[in-house]
């Protein structure tokens, strides 16, 4: 995913690879315990859980603490958080520069238990939904090459690859895909039916 700061060197890992990228075939959707999850926007005070989350899903290159709170207070930056019985279980941001009509999702990320149910995609729409409400065109995003669970999900909701960064995520050695996907034409998809249109 992207780097606040990409002079920084800070790169996003991938989750556990579980298919070879093809559309989750045999896979299972897990069912969702408790409470429906809630989507909202991030607060300050969420700091401490989303970093536990952070840490937990990219061990190898989490971003700091002081990186994740300038995210969450910077101005051009559009960051949800998942949240099960007032617990936060996932986040994702967008960063869309006031009027610029290009975006980056910045960074998502579900904790173990909350993955597979259907969350990760729900934030993901509400990014690009985001992106739209701000009248960003083209939203894009880096994903590491070996994160097949989440390759799979971009490319479904409808980004696509179009380019590599060679050796982007270090210390790992593994390239980063970069995505893009066309928020108009996803809000039609989006919308499909409901005689809504671009
Ligand atoms: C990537 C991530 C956000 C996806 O969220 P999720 O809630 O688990 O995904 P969803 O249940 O919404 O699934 C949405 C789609 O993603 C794909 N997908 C999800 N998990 C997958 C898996 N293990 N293998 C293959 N495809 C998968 C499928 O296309 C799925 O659609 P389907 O259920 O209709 O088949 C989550 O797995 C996660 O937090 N991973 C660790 C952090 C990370 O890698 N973040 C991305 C950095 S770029």
């Amino acid at each position: 995913m992207t780097a606040p700061d990409e002079a920084a060197g800070e790169s996003r890992p991938a989750d556990a690879p579980s298919t070879n990228g093809s559309p989750a075939v045999g896979r299972e959707r897990r069912a969702s315990d408790g409470p429906p999850p809630v989507i909202r926007p991030a607060a300050p005070e969420d700091l401490a859980a989303i970093m536990a989350i952070e840490r937990a899903s990219f061990p190898t290159d989490a971003w700091s603490e002081p990186m994740m709170a300038d995210e969450l207070s910077g101005a051009h930056g559009h960051y949800l958080v998942a949240e099960r019985g007032g617990e936060v279980i996932g986040y994702g941001g967008l960063r869309a520069l006031a009027g610029a009509s290009d975006g980056d999702i910045q960074t998502i990320a579900l904790a173990a238990a909350a993955r597979g149910a259907g969350l990760g995609r729900s934030l993901l729409r509400a990014l690009i939904a985001e992106a739209d409400a701000r009248r960003v065109r083209e939203v894009f995003l880096e994903v590491r090459a070996d994160n097949d669970a989440a390759r799979t999900l971009y490319a479904s909701e409808g980004f696509e690859e179009i380019g590599t960064r060679p050796h982007y995520y270090q210390p790992d050695d593994v390239d980063a895909i970069v995505m893009k996907i066309d928020v108009p034409r996803w809000r039609r998809r989006d919308t499909v039916g409901s005689g809504a249109s671009a």
